[in-house]
């Protein structure tokens, strides 16, 4: 009887899974997708807790369990009330990294009871082989999505910094096939429990040697990656209890992680190879144009920037990773809402990798209350621009450089950028000439059509609703 609930506990977790991500995609449902996902994987675990059985026996170190719980829950409570939005990046990657760190210690727990088995000669070598392939698979997966994530989360946060040396691929290539043949041979040799460990070592080490030279911009590349890899090694760790909703999970999560790779990757027109061995992002000095002649730009008054969008018949808003640094977005749709009441239309272009992470500007307009249907993706922006008065850049920078389509030389050639030079004026306002996150110059903020608002973009947006309402 139990365990038919149990059962019916996992199926309906997995269809709230499923539900979840599902309602994931769309910015309106997004909050409740992760309440429903939340939910379902709530039944999982208190069915796992009250009603799982093996060998006739439940489990029975309640205080154990419930104590990490309680610690798990209120260090994530916290966690994700105090982490600011610019900070979501790491902490995504500091949970994944504690996922893949679970895997693998399932997978030593695991091998450790196999072992004693064998040993003891409850079970022979030969019959566990195929338990031995998943605990291993789980293992090196974990380990590599801990230590990997580990370090993501260290360069987000600035506390690592890019390291690489010549040869440093061709070292990985060996560390991982290494690694990979320990498996193997522990997979065909159950008996050589030593090598768990050493496999362990090697796969924390290759994780961390893997993502070190990864340059900060592909950062959120990586962490997709990691994710999708900490989803495979929960999914062993479904095959290896035989747990459906584990493995539902962790495939779910494998799957996401690795479409999610594969769209951020397309969205800088890279291919994941490039991303993984090349260092765009981390090289912030060598960009094309770095020491380049770029002559002069022209400023803009906050009174003048007011007049000419009080008396365009369009406006569309650029919104970059200062708008978030700024925390600038309910301001900004103040601006947007006292514009549209002067007659103009306003709407946002959002680039697929503004800001740090996916979805950064879907999100902090969303926590702005702006209506969803005022957000443009990239290409329907580019089609409109040619439409617009003005294009009001906050704080964004690299997905308007225009070296991503016209300079070979530029670490961010071949990127789809929003055309922004296509509108009859552009506004900038960032607070000083510095460069956006790949490290190079922008020789849109030098064009004739082009005006710097410098400033705070808070500040900035500010002083500019005041300026408009007295137009
Ligand atoms: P960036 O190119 O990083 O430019 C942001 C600009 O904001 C900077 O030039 C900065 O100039 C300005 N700024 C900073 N604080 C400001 C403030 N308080 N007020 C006004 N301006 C401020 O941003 P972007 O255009 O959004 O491009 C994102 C970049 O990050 C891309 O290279 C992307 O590949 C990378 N990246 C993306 C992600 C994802 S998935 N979204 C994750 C990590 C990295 P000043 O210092 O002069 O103000």
């Amino acid at each position: 009887m139990g365990s038919n609930i149990l059962t019916l506990c996992y199926l309906i977790a997995s269809v709230t899974f499923i539900i979840g991500l599902k309602m994931l995609s769309n910015p309106a449902s997004a909050r409740k997708g992760n309440l429903v996902a939340a939910f379902g994987m709530a039944i999982a675990i208190l069915g796992t807790i009250f009603l799982y059985e093996s060998e006739g026996e439940k489990l029975h170190n309640y205080a154990w369990i419930f104590g990490g719980l309680l610690v798990g829950g209120i260090i994530g409570t916290l966690a994700a009330k105090k982490v600011k939005m610019t900070a979501m990046p790491e902490m995504v990657s500091m949970f994944n990294g504690m996922g893949g760190a679970c895997a693998a210690l399932i997978s030593i727990v695991e091998f450790n009871h196999l072992y004693k088995g064998i040993e003891g000669g409850a079970v022979s070598a030969g019959d566990v082989q195929p338990t031995v392939l998943i605990i291993v698979l789980g293992l090196i997966i974990g380990s590599v999505s801990f230590a990997g994530s580990m370090i993501a989360w260290g360069k987000l946060n600035g506390k690592v910094k890019d390291f690489s040396f010549t040869g440093q691929n061709i070292l990985n290539l060996l560390l991982l096939a290494v690694t990979i043949g320990a498996g193997a041979y522990l997979v065909y040799d159950p008996a050589q429990h030593i090598l768990v460990y050493a496999i362990l070592g090697m796969a924390l080490i290759y994780g961390v040697l893997f993502v070190m030279p990864i340059g900060g911009a592909d950062m959120p590349v990586v962490i997709s990656l990691l994710n999708s890899f900490t989803g495979v090694a929960a999914a062993c760790g479904g095959f290896l209890y035989d747990n459906k909703v584990m493995l539902t999970g962790g495939i779910l999560v494998g799957a996401a992680g690795t479409l999610l790779t594969i769209l951020m990757c397309k969205a800088m027109n890279r291919s994941l190879a490039n991303v993984l061995i090349g260092s765009f992002g981390g090289n912030k000095a060598g960009g094309a144009g770095g020491s380049k002649e770029q002559g002069t730009y022209k400023e803009i008054s906050l009174s003048d920037a007011a007049m000419v969008m009080s008396y365009a018949n369009k406006v569309m808003i650029v919104p970059g990773y200062g708008l978030a640094v700024a925390q600038a977005q309910h301001v900004c749709h103040e601006l947007e809402k006292i514009l549209e009441e002067k007659g103009v239309e306003v709407k946002y272009a959002i680039h697929p990798v503004a800001g740090r992470m996916p979805g950064h500007m879907n999100v902090l307009l969303a926590e702005a209350d702006v209506p969803y249907e005022k957000l443009l993706e990239m290409e329907q922006a580019n089609d409109e621009f040619k439409t617009c008065d003005v294009v009001l850049i906050l704080g964004a920078n690299d997905v308007v450089n225009p070296a991503a389509k016209t300079d070979p030389a530029s670490p961010i050639y071949g990127m789809p950028i929003l055309e922004v030079e296509f509108a009859k004026t552009v506004i900038v306002n960032k607070r000083s000439m510095k460069p956006g996150y790949a490290g190079i110059e922008n020789d849109l903020f030098f064009q004739p059509k082009t005006s710097m608002l410098f400033g705070d973009a808070k500040k900035v947006l500010q002083d500019v609703c005041a300026e408009v309402k007295a137009v």
